[in-house]
């Protein structure tokens, strides 16, 4: 079996924060979220994996993730230069695929729990596709599936007005070699796209082996469901471990509850109060850390609060007096502010901000 996952598309719905990079790589807990894929392909026993980038944040995602050692797997990086759909890019990836059934994973996807089982039906049940699906409060952002009173899929209709269910398709497929027939027989869309959707409808109306499971664990989508502060929080209650302090800290500090200190960072008289993952080579000082917050790596944080946030690598914040709380804080964004005037704060910022 193999896996392929899907890296491309321009992450405007994340803007600004894509504007500096791939919404692949947005880090959820200091890990990017695409990594989390990866790890969970690789623990079900996959280690071949194809992934498909576009030319626009393919260059970024393969320095990034490289070849694989880290993961434990090899990774082939399969070009998709025009964004004409999954199944387009499902399509470019038959060569790396050839006729190895596969896991395909939207890239800024992540379930809950382990793939192990899902691969267990597949093949004790030897289906040609098995999708997984979630009960979502706003279906038409989605695939969705009517199923009848089995669990039978009978139909899925891609982003429906009048939606048949409240399933939505999740990110996460399992495939035999039959859906690249499938997928030769379909039209683009009125979108313009190759949906996978219909590739698998192709596959229901020829009466091919398609089974549907309902997910019962969380199910992140970060580049359309999930707002990141939430995703964050899940990741943290879910992947981080007992505490580990790489860094250094001095008398005057506080931590309590599970806090990551990477190498090379330094606490000088702050509180922290767990879950929350500190990168490597920070400086904090003067600060509280609420809980659920996720500083990035270079990140220097002076005379603060902060709550149930999350700042990525570089970002600077100085002497703001009002506990920052929900906020996200971009890529070597600064925050500083002048004398006087207190106010409420919530950022969500990618960019230079001093307030006065
Ligand atoms: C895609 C699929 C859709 C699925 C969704 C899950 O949507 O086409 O069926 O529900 O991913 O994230 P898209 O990313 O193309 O909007």
């Amino acid at each position: 079996m193999k896996g392929l996952i899907l890296s491309g598309g321009k992450g405007t719905r994340l803007r600004p924060l894509t504007y500096t990079g791939a919404k692949q790589l947005v880090p959820v807990a200091n890990k990017p979220i695409l990594w989390y894929g990866i790890d969970s392909l690789v623990a079900a026993g996959i280690t071949d994996i194809g992934i498909v980038v576009s030319p626009e944040t393919g260059g970024e995602i393969e320095a990034k993730t490289g070849k694989g050692d880290r993961f434990g797997a090899r990774l082939t990086y399969i070009q998709q230069t025009s964004p004409d759909g999954l199944a387009h890019a499902v399509k470019i990836a038959r060569p790396f695929l050839q006729d190895k059934a596969f896991v395909m994973y939207l890239g800024d996807n992540l379930i809950q729990g382990s793939l192990g089982n899902f691969l267990k039906a597949f093949q004790a049940k030897t289906l040609d596709a098995l999708i997984l699906l979630k009960s979502v409060p706003n279906p038409t952002a989605f695939g969705v599936a009517d199923v009848d009173a089995q669990g039978r899929v009978l139909h899925l209709v891609e982003k429906p007005s009048q939606p048949p269910s409240d399933l939505a398709l999740v990110g996460v497929y399992l495939f035999s070699p039959q859906i690249h027939i499938a997928i030769d027989q379909i039209r683009p869309s009125a979108r313009g796209e190759l949906e996978i959707t219909d590739a698998i409808q192709h596959l229901i109306d020829t009466q091919k082996p398609v089974e549907a499971q309902t997910l019962r664990g969380w199910w992140l989508d970060t580049g359309k469901k999930d707002n990141l502060l939430e995703a964050n929080r899940i990741i943290l209650d879910e992947y981080l471990g007992a505490s580990a302090i790489a860094g250094t800290v001095d008398d005057q500090s506080q931590i309590s509850g599970r806090v990551t200190l990477g190498a090379g960072s330094t606490l000088v008289n702050c509180t922290v109060r767990g879950p929350v993952i500190i990168g490597q080579n920070c400086r904090l000082e003067n600060c509280f850390v609420g809980a659920y917050s996720s500083i990035g790596d270079q990140v220097t944080l002076t005379d603060i609060e902060i709550d149930h946030s999350v700042v990525l690598a570089g970002a600077r914040i100085e002497g703001i007096r009002q506990r920052i709380v929900d906020s996200l804080i971009g890529q070597r964004a600064q925050l500083t502010m002048a004398p006087a005037r207190p106010r409420a704060l919530r950022f969500w910022s990618a960019m230079t901000v001093k307030l006065s």
